[in-house]
Parts: structure tokens; sequence; C-alpha cells
């Protein structure tokens, strides 16, 4: 293992009619609140009108600020930094998926930058303080409830790029299953991918002696698989939406990950591709993750040995390394089909006429990756075999 430093600030309010818990922990931080939310999800299953009415009952000034993109655009976030600076908001609070939780992290962080907020996300701009805020998750897949990552994209440029800071926890998180119970099938299935995914890009790194980490995460990918293809045919199952919903939180907030940087080259690529076509971030490493694996296998093959084995339950008798580490990358693939993933980029009509671009915006910051660092044509050659 190598040396660290776990530090996750963030209070986890977790289970049914949870919600009502917004009355304590929201007066803590000041009477203006800004409520920010999506495209109308919450309006529609009434979580909207709960939100309100407490913020009521306890004396909030509250305003609002809607429709806060999938793949969230930095445009949103001036607007929400907008209202915080004019408004003299004390407290924001998020309500929906990881898109509004992200936007909401960066006006946290510009409220309090002077300058504009994209210089944050490309790290031109440091932060050194962020406004409060609490989020009410609507959706298992980001972690970003219990993380200080925010994702935004800048549509004008066709960039889209993670960053984070110690001043963007929120400070508290309430997830009740019932809130998820709305997200379509689809929007599920990325979500659960993109958990697996957050689980894979742990696995994959340099660091030795991390037995225990191996099994967390090793448990989070079994307990999901062996979730995800119930919940798909049950939306509404209460038991199934809390599996999945710990499980996302779980996955990256720090806990399974101890000792050791995960890789997070798809992740990269991903965005990239999400950055140009603006396709939903967990359908696109539905397609990429299982080309970045055989892309990769040759460099740790024992590794992809141990995955295969403890959590697809291949049969390693008489075969190499990378034969039973292929075959677990054919059988998450299988897994990823089966629960109605995309498979090929083609699946959003997307052809080969952009790889250079996309390739080009994958590596804005040089090679990446800390299991194997990628390099233009790595790049290139996973994006190729996705189409
Ligand atoms: O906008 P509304 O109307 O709310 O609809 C949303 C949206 O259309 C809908 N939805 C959410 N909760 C719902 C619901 N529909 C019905 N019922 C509900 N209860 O789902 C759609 C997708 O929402 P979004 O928030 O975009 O999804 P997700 O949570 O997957 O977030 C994706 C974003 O997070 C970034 C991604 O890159 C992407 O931009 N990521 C953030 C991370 C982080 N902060 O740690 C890590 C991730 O790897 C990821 O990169
Ligand atoms: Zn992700």
């Amino acid at each position: 293992m190598d040396n660290f430093t776990f530090w996750n600030t963030t209070k986890l309010i977790f289970g049914k009619g949870q919600l009502q818990q917004l009355k304590t922990e929201v007066p803590k931080y000041g009477k203006k609140v800004l409520l920010v939310y999506g495209g109308g999800s919450i309006k529609r299953n009434g979580l909207y009108d709960d939100v309100m009415a407490l913020l009521k009952e306890i004396g909030s000034e509250t305003f609002e600020l809607s429709g806060v993109e999938p793949n969230p655009r930095i445009s949103t976030v001036r607007k929400g930094v907008d209202i915080c600076n004019s408004e003299g908001i004390d407290f924001i609070l998020a309500v929906g998926g990881g898109s509004v939780i992200d936007c909401t992290k960066a006006i946290a962080a510009g409220a309090k930058y002077d300058g504009d907020a994209w210089d944050i996300v490309v790290k031109r701009g440091t932060v050194n303080d962020a406004l409060p805020f609490g989020t009410v998750l609507t959706l298992a897949a980001t972690g970003s409830e219990m993380n200080s990552g925010s994702v935004i994209t800048n549509w004008e440029t066709n960039e889209k790029y993670g960053w984070g800071s110690p001043h963007t926890f929120p400070k508290f998180s309430i997830l009740d299953p019932v809130n998820t119970f709305t997200v379509p099938k689809d929007q599920t299935v990325y979500g659960i991918v993109d958990i697996m995914s957050h689980v894979f890009e742990h696995y994959f790194h340099q660091a030795e002696h991390t037995e225990l980490q191996d099994r967390l995460c090793e448990s989070i990918l079994l307990t999901v698989m062996e979730t995800a293809p119930k919940l798909v045919d049950d939306l509404e199952n209460y038991v199934y939406r809390e599996t999945i919903l710990y499980s996302g939180t779980m996955a990256l907030n720090g806990m399974v990950n101890m000792g050791f940087s995960g890789d997070w080259a798809t992740h990269n690529i991903e965005h990239a591709v999400s950055a140009v076509y603006d396709i939903p971030h967990g359908g696109g490493l539905a397609i990429l993750f299982p080309n970045w694996m055989k892309h990769n296998l040759q460099v740790n093959p024992a590794r992809f040995r141990k995955l295969a084995v403890r959590v697809f339950g291949v049969n390693p008798d008489g075969k190499t390394d990378e034969e039973v580490g292929l075959e677990g990358i054919g059988k998450l693939r299988e897994f990823w089909n089966s629960i109605g993933a995309p498979a090929r980029l083609a699946d959003y009509d997307i052809d080969g006429s952009k790889l250079d671009v996309m390739t080009d915006k994958a590596m804005v910051n040089g090679e990446f990756g800390n299991f194997k660092k990628l390099n233009r044509d790595d790049v290139f050659a996973i994006y190729e075999a996705s189409l």
C-alpha cells in the first residue's frame, strides 16, 4: 500500500423518510437558500413540492436555479454564481442526480472565487473557500453525493473536465431510495455501469498488498451484479434501489481505495466523447471500458485473472492468465449487454469522423492513466475498437 490520509466530511443521511432531516440540517447554514435542480423530474415525481414545503416550514427564503443539464454546463454554473452573489445566498441545496450536484459544487466554489468559475474547472484558479451546500440525491451513479469531485462541460469549446477541492464535500447528503423509484430504465442502467466503472478504475492500480481493498471492490461488483438484473425488471423495488444506491456511494467516497491511486484513464476517455457528442456518461463507459481492458490486458494479466475468477466466475483451470482475463472481459460485456447497456459508439450514431478530435481532447494534458500511461496511439486505438 502507499501512505494515505483519508478525509471525508460529508454527513450521510440514508433511508426512507429521511428528507425530514432537512429541517435540522439546513437552518445550521443560514436563511437564504438557493435550490438547484435539473430539467423537471423532481417536479413530476413530487419531490420538489416536498422539499419546498420543508423549506417553508423552517422559514427559509428560497431562490431557485432550474434546468441544470445532464453533463452540466459552465453557462449554468455562471447563472448560479450570479444568483449567489446578487442575493447573498447562505446555503445551496442540490436536489437531483450527479449533474445537479456537480453544478452545485462549481457554483459553491465559484461564488467564493474572484474570477470566472471556468478557471476553477481548468485548474487555472485555486479554490480557497466555498459556500456550504447539501444534497438530496435522486439517482444512484456518480458518488458525487459523498465526494468532493465535480465534472463540468463547456459547450462553446466542447471541453469536459473533472476538478475537486477539499472545500467541495457536501455538508450533508440525504439518500432516500424512494426518491430513485422514478429513474427510468435507461438511466438506471447508466448508473449501474458508472458505479461498476468506478470500482474498475480503483481495481487497476500499481500498488501491491491491497488485499482488503481488492475484496471491498470485488464485493461491490458482486453485489451490484447480483442486484442489477432484478432492479431493471422491478424499478420500484425498495430493497433493490436501496442496495444500488448504497453501492454507488461506497464506490466513490474514498472508502474502498485507500492506499493506492486507481487508473481513471477510461473516465478521461469517456469525458472527451461526452464533450463532443453529449452522450450519457454511463453509456459511454459501457462502450469504452471493456475495450480499455482488452487494450491493457498485457500490462498485468494476473490482475485481470483475479477479477475474472473472483467476480465473473471464470474457471481458470488449464488456462493462461491472459486467457482467463479475456474471458472475464467477455463476461463483463455480456453482463452489460444483458441489462441493456450500449456496446458500441454506433449505438449513439457516432462514426469514425471525429476520432482525432476526441483523441486530441483526451490528450490535452498529455499522457494519462495510473495503471498504464496511455499515449495518443493508445487512446485512438481504444476509440477505434469501440466504433
Ligand atoms: O434533469 P432531471 O429532470 O432531473 O432528469 C435527470 C436527467 O435527465 C434524470 N433523473 C435524475 N433523477 C431522476 C431522474 N429522472 C427521473 N427520476 C429521478 N429520480 O436522469 C437524467 C440524468 O441525470 P444526471 O444527473 O445527469 O445523471 P448522473 O447522476 O449519472 O450524473 C452524470 C454526470 O456526473 C458526472 C458525469 O460525467 C456526468 O456529467 N460524473 C461525476 C462524478 C463525480 N462528481 O464524482 C464522477 C462520475 O464519474 C461522473 O463523471
Ligand atoms: Zn463515472
